[in-house]
């Protein structure tokens, strides 16, 4: 009688550890990768390009290998007019996301259309190839290869577009691993009330084939999921991150001046030690308007970010 309270305990005990390994033995069943790709999935996949973060293709994580996201609106074969779409271009040599490597990360319905309807299995690393995501009538999303399906060649693509609508997200998205920026901010709002305020939390089904999802440790800042629906704002990007005091006075985000580079938009060179000088005379209150934010070159590595920044619907 004694140890009747054991027994209870050494019963109840034995019956937790059976039925979670009966859940760990079963949940294999439920498998991530059975989960079909969401046009979201498609978007992140293509424009991100083979995994980002540190690997093989790009040791320094400098953005090399990234695909652009270009929006056409005109036929970059005929010249003709098309309904505005975006197009996932890879210049010769770009290594493919696994949705062209392995189409079976994008769920049954979408292996099937991209390899029969879309053709990825023709893309050749070697030439280069350009992507779009089209959906069947039951609005299953599959990737079609634009340069199989319509001749569209990734040079052509590129030389046909205007700058302004060249996004280097993937770069972007290098940088911000690189950068740390994942150690303030999440890439993942809640079901709890953070929604209301950070928007819908994503599904199952928007990561297939995403690496890394760069959902963040601890949030010590706003989660930018959707930053890009509550700011669109290029010029604000560009001030908060040259200096984030000039638009929120006690923010704790580092700036990021030093991804300008040497140069600006016009070319002439940044005098980061004036600009600071000058900066510091304004906080003391010693100047009336802060110093100008340089604006960035084509090339620079805050470009990239940026274009990652206003991808984030
Ligand atoms: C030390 C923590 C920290 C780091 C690292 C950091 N941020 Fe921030 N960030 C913040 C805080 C706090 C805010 C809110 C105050 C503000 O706007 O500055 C913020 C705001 C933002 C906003 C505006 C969000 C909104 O809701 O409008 C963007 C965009 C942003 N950060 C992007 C980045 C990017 C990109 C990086 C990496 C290059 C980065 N941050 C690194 C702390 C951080």
């Amino acid at each position: 009688m004694n140890f009747r309270e054991y027994k209870v305990g050494a019963r109840l005990f034995s019956f937790a550890l059976g039925s979670s390994m009966v859940i760990t033995l079963l949940f294999p069943a439920m498998e991530m990768g059975a989960a079909v790709a969401t046009d979201i999935a498609l978007d992140k996949q293509l424009s991100a390009g083979r995994e980002t973060g540190f690997n093989y293709d790009d040791p320094l994580m400098l953005g090399w290998g990234k695909p652009s996201k270009v929006l056409v609106s005109a036929d970059p074969v005929s010249g003709q007019p098309i309904p505005a779409t975006y197009a996932y271009v890879y210049p010769a040599g770009t290594p493919f996301p696994s949705g062209i490597l392995h189409p079976r990360t994008l769920g049954s319905a979408g292996a099937g259309l991209s390899e029969k309807v879309g053709r990825v299995g023709e893309a050749q690393k070697k030439s280069g190839a350009v992507f779009l995501i089209k959906s069947d009538e039951q609005k299953h999303f599959y990737i079609e290869n634009a340069t199989a399906t319509l001749g569209w060649a990734p040079d052509a693509v590129l030389k046909a577009a205007l700058d302004e609508n060249v996004a280097h997200v993937g770069a972007g998205k290098t940088q911000f691993v690189r950068e740390g920026c994942w150690w303030c901010h999440t890439l993942l709002p809640e079901q709890t009330q953070d929604w209301q305020v950070f928007g819908a939390p994503p599904m199952l089904g928007d990561f297939n084939g995403e690496s890394p999802t760069a959902f963040g440790s601890d949030r010590k800042a706003p989660d930018l999921l959707h930053v890009a629906s509550r700011n669109s704002s290029k010029e604000w990007m560009m001030l908060h991150f040259f200096n984030p005091r000039l638009v929120q006075p006690h923010s704790i985000m580092p700036r990021y001046d030093y991804l300008w580079g040497e140069k600006d938009a016009t070319g002439a060179k940044i005098d980061f030690n004036k600009w600071r000088a000058e900066y510091t005379e304004y906080s003391e209150g010693k100047r009336a308007d802060a110093p100008e934010v340089p604006s960035f070159a084509k090339d620079s590595r805050i470009r990239d970010l940026v274009d990652f920044m206003l991808s984030l619907k």
